[in-house]
């Protein structure tokens, strides 16, 4: 028997981007269930500051997922599980193409056994490719450069497919680089290995690195170091919201990047790292990686148009200096 109170399932809600938008769906007064593997996700910090239930499982678990939707009254599924790492989907693709497609398309059948069809996936700029202009528009053609970016195209791709054949309706977000951390405090960025700049920086602030590397210092940049657009975790917990709003009213499947708009260099963020932290932060300049472009900036005005979505911290200095709030707690 499902519970009468209309319930939202995160898939990944005990990871970073995920933990952020139930905290958002809470405030906003939503009933949710997390389904996490916790294979990266902190079941401390669901315990402690989400408290909400949490169901240890993973979404190739079909039989799960049949007893899930069977007990609960599930309004709609936001689905960030997924695995994340550009370089191991390029070295291990099957564990992106088993887990990132696979375990998405049986989350999709045992919704459509349920009768469930409203959905928010996150996808990635890197469904781009190598940009062929910035700011990137949401019409920019896609194509790929790394299984990773090739595992969220193909969801992409099924959930069109789901749309004319199920009527089977999604908002598909395309998030360029996550950053920052919840303004209280209590939830931010844990990754294990941790690859993000903006971390990584800070950690070597806190005197865990040595120094920070700056791979390549000769793209055609004012700097010539990488420009990539930055946006706060809080700020795409916020679209999650209106993005799960317009689908629970009965709008169409549609797809939106979300990003500040403006991008900022690698020794940009070093500089408001040092600002925030007050910390002198060592680097060591590297050769370029293959496959980094220079510039990876994106155009959100179909969010804002549409869903009504505004940023309110487009300032890397509060989106370092949330991250480091977080971050002396975490690793005191
Ligand atoms: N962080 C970014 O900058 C960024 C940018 C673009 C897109 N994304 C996408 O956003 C989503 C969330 O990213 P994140 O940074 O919060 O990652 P994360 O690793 O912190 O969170 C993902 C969570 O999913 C869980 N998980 C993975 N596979 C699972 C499975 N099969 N079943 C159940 N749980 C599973 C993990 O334990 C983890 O808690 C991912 O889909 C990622 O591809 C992230």
């Amino acid at each position: 028997m499902s519970s009468a109170e209309p319930t939202i399932l995160v898939t990944g809600g005990a990871g970073y981007i995920g933990s952020h938008t139930v905290l958002a769906l809470k405030q906003a007064g939503y009933e949710v269930v997390i389904l996490d593997n916790l294979v990266y996700g902190h079941r401390d910090l669901v315990e402690k500051v989400l408290q909400v239930e949490l169901i240890e499982g993973d979404t190739s678990d079909r039989l799960l997922l049949d007893s899930l939707f069977k007990s609960r009254n599930i309004a709609a599924v936001m689905h960030f599980s997924a695995y994340a790492y550009v370089g191991e989907s390029v070295t291990d693709p099957a564990k992106y193409y088993r887990n990132n497609v696979l375990g998405t398309l049986t989350l999709l059948e045992a919704m459509l056994a349920a009768d469930v069809k409203k959905f928010v996936f996150s996808s990635t700029c890197a469904t781009y490719g190598v940009p062929q202009f910035v700011p990137i528009p949401e019409t920019h053609p896609q194509d790929p450069i790394n299984p990773y970016g090739a595992t969220k195209l193909m969801v992409e791709r099924i959930l069109s497919d789901f749309d004319v054949a199920y009527g089977f309706k999604s908002v598909r977000f395309r998030y360029f680089n996550a950053a920052g951390a919840d303004p209280s405090g209590s939830l931010g960025e844990d990754h294990n290995p941790e690859t993000h700049l903006i971390p990584l920086v800070l950690m070597t602030a806190l005197g865990k690195r040595e120094f920070i590397s700056i791979f390549g210092t000769d793209y055609p940049t004012p700097d010539g170091t990488c420009i990539r657009d930055y946006i706060h975790v809080s700020d795409l917990a916020d679209a999650h919201i209106l993005g799960l709003e317009y689908l629970l009213k009965g709008g169409d499947s549609e797809v939106f990047n979300l990003g500040n708009g403006s991008g900022f260099s690698v020794r940009e963020v070093i500089a408001a790292a040092q600002e925030v932290t007050g910390k002198v932060i060592s680097v060591q300049e590297c050769d370029r990686r293959a496959g980094d472009p220079p510039s990876l900036i994106g155009t959100s005005e179909k969010a804002r148009k549409t869903l009504g979505w505004q940023p309110k911290y487009p300032d890397i200095k509060d989106i370092v200096a949330h991250a480091w709030q977080w971050h002396q707690r975490r690793h005191k």
